[in-house]
C-alpha cells in the first residue's frame, strides 16, 4: 500500500507519523483491514530510524487503530468498520494538524455517509478518538504508574464503620432525592478543609460535590462553553480534560509549561477557559510561581476568561511552604477551584468537588441536577463522617509519611545512579516525579519504557502527555502503588533498560 506521510525535518517525527496515519484512518483514506507498510519499509521511505515508525505504530495499536498479526503484518483495525462514524473523505486536502482539530470539533454535521446504519445510530466521530483505559490489565510488579494512591493502605475498617452509619440513619433522614449541590455535612467539611489547608475562600453554599474532578470539569464546560469557544490546557498536561473538552465540540489548544508553570504569553488570546494544575503541574510536577499566578490572573481579567484550578494532590506536600492557591489570590472571582478525593481516599469512590464563583453557582447546581441529580448520597455522607471523626486527617498524616519516604527513595536513586540519563524536575508535592532525559530522544525513551515493561516495570513516558507542543523526552514515576522496599529493585531494572 502506498501510504503518504510527509515529514518536516525537525521535531517529534514519531508523533507526526502517528498523527498523519490516525488522520488518514479517520478520514477513510486508509480503511479498516488495510495493511500498512512494514515499519522497516516505511522507515526507509521516510529516511527515519525504524524505531521512530515502531513507536508510532505501537501508539496507534494501543489506541485501537491498528492491529498486528504475527507473520502477516500491521493492519487498520476491523473495529473501525463497526464504529461506522468516521469523517467524510472530503477532508482529505486538509493538513494533518487541522484534520485533528476539525475532527475533534466536528458537530452533528460533517460525518461520513454510511448506507448500512441509520444516521441516528451514528455516534459523533469524536468518540472514535477516545480510547478506553486498560484498567483490566494486570499491574506490573514494579508499578511506577502516576496518579494512583496506595489502595492497600486505605483504612478499610474505619471506612466500613463510616459507611455503615451512612447507610443507616442518614438514608432515612434524607428524602428520596436530595440537594443536587451534594450532602450538606460534606460540603461543610470540604469548605473547612480547603479553607484551612489551601486558604480557599468558600462557604458551604459555594461547594458543589461532584463525581470526581472529571465531572466538575464537565459541569463547568457545559455551563460556560459554546461550540465555537476555545479552551486552553497545559501541554504537557492531564489528558482527561483535553479529551472531555474535545468531546463537547470546542477547540482545545495546548499551551507550553516551563519551570514556573503555564507560559502566560503563549495562551491563545481567544481562550474562554483555561485549565491549570498550579500546585503540582501534571505531569512535570512544577509548582507555578507566585509571579506567574499573578500574571495568569491578570491575563484572565484582561481577556475576560475563566480559570480552572485543579488542586488534585497537594494534600501530599513534602517540602517548603505551599504557594497560595490561585483562588485565594483571585480578587475578581474568575477562578473555579476543583478538588478530588481520588488521591486522598480512593479513585473508585468517584467523589470530588468544585468551588463555584457566585455568578455560576445556580447554573452549576442545575447542571449537576440534570446530569445525575446528586450522585450517591451514602458515600458523600460517609466521607463527611470520616472527616468529622478525624479519620481523614489521620489517614493523610500516615500517607504523607509513607509517600515522603517512597519519593525520597526514588529521587535519591535517580540523582545518584541515573545522573547521565535523567534529570529530576524539582517538585515538592504529589504522588509522582518527572525526570527529563539528559540526551535521549522521545523514541529512545519510548524504547526504555517498553523494555521496562518487559522487565515487569511500569513507567510512563513524558511524551505521552503532550498535545500540540513538541514532546519532551523523559519519564514520569509515580510512587502511589509501589511499596518502599520494591523501589530499589524496580529502579535497578529500569537502569538496565538504558544500557
Ligand atoms: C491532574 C489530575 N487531576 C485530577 C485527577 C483526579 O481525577 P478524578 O477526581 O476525576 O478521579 C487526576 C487523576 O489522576 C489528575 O491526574
Amino acid at each position: 500500500m502506498d501510504l503518504h506521510v510527509s515529514l518536516s525535518a525537525r521535531g517529534d517525527l514519531s508523533g507526526e507519523i502517528y498523527r498523519q496515519i490516525r488522520c488518514a484512518i479517520l478520514e477513510r483514506r486508509i480503511r479498516a483491514g488495510d495493511r500498512l507498510p512494514s515499519s522497516r519499509d516505511l522507515a526507509r521511505t521516510l529516511r527515519v530510524a525504524r524505531m521512530t515508525v515502531v513507536v508510532a505504530y505501537e501508539r496507534l495499536a494501543g489506541e485501537g487503530f491498528l492491529v498486528t498479526r504475527v507473520g502477516a503484518g500491521t493492519f487498520v483495525s476491523d473495529q473501525l468498520i463497526r464504529s461506522r462514524s468516521l469523517v467524510a473523505p472530503t477532508a482529505t486536502a486538509r493538513s494533518p494538524s487541522r484534520c485533528i482539530e476539525q475532527r475533534e470539533s466536528v458537530g452533528p454535521v460533517g460525518r461520513g455517509r454510511d448506507s448500512t446504519h441509520s444516521r441516528s445510530l451514528r455516534a459523533r466521530s469524536v468518540w472514535d478518538t477516545i480510547p478506553l483505559p486498560s484498567v483490566f490489565a494486570r499491574p506490573a510488579r514494579y508499578d511506577f504508574r502516576s496518579g494512583v494512591p496506595d489502595l492497600a493502605m486505605f483504612p478499610h475498617r474505619a471506612w466500613r464503620r463510616a459507611m455503615s452509619r451512612a447507610l443507616g440513619a442518614d438514608v432515612t433522614s434524607t428524602g428520596a432525592y436530595a440537594d443536587p449541590a451534594g450532602h450538606h455535612g460534606l460540603r461543610e467539611a470540604i469548605a473547612r478543609h480547603i479553607g484551612v489547608a489551601r486558604g480557599v475562600r468558600a462557604t458551604v453554599d459555594d461547594i458543589v460535590v461532584t463525581a470526581g474532578t472529571q465531572q466538575a470539569l464537565d459541569l463547568i464546560a457545559r455551563v460556560l462553553l459554546e461550540p465555537s469557544d476555545r479552551v486552553a490546557v497545559e501541554d504537557p498536561g492531564y489528558v482527561m480534560p483535553r479529551r472531555l473538552f474535545a468531546t463537547l465540540g470546542v477547540r482545545v489548544s495546548g499551551v507550553p509549561v516551563d519551570g514556573e508553570g503555564v507560559v502566560v504569553e503563549s495562551l491563545p488570546h481567544d481562550a474562554r477557559l483555561v485549565y491549570v494544575t498550579p500546585s503540582h503541574q501534571y505531569p512535570t510536577g512544577v509548582s507555578m510561581s507566585l509571579a506567574r499566578r499573578v500574571a495568569l490572573l491578570a491575563w484572565a481579567e484582561r481577556r475576560d476568561a475563566v480559570l480552572i484550578e485543579d488542586d488534585y494532590d497537594t494534600e501530599f506536600r513534602f517540602d517548603g511552604r505551599p504557594v497560595e492557591s490561585l483562588q485565594s489570590l483571585d480578587r475578581n472571582g474568575r477562578v473555579i477551584y476543583v478538588g478530588s478525593f481520588s488521591k486522598t481516599l480512593l479513585p473508585t469512590l468517584r467523589v470530588g468537588f468544585l468551588v463555584a464563583p457566585a455568578p455560576l453557582r445556580a447554573a452549576l447546581v442545575k447542571a449537576r441536577f440534570v446530569s445525575d441529580w446528586h450522585g450517591a448520597l451514602p458515600i458523600q455522607s460517609a466521607i463527611a463522617r470520616f472527616i468529622e471523626d478525624g479519620e481523614f486527617a489521620r489517614h493523610l498524616r500516615r500517607m504523607r509519611r509513607v509517600y515522603a519516604a517512597r519519593r525520597e527513595a526514588i529521587v535519591d536513586t535517580l540523582s545518584r545512579t541515573f545522573e547521565a540519563e535523567l534529570r529530576v524536575v524539582p517538585s515538592t508535592a504529589g504522588l509522582h516525579v518527572a525526570a527529563v532525559a539528559c540526551h535521549a530522544s522521545v523514541e529512545r525513551m519510548a524504547e526504555v519504557a517498553r523494555r521496562a515493561a518487559d522487565l515487569d516495570v511500569a513507567v510512563q513516558e513524558l511524551a505521552w502527555f503532550a498535545h500540540d507542543v513538541p514532546s519532551t523526552p523523559g519519564l514520569v514515576l509515580g510512587y502511589g502503588s509501589i511499596a518502599e522496599d520494591q523501589i530499589g529493585e524496580g529502579l535497578r531494572r529500569l537502569r538496565d533498560c538504558f544500557v
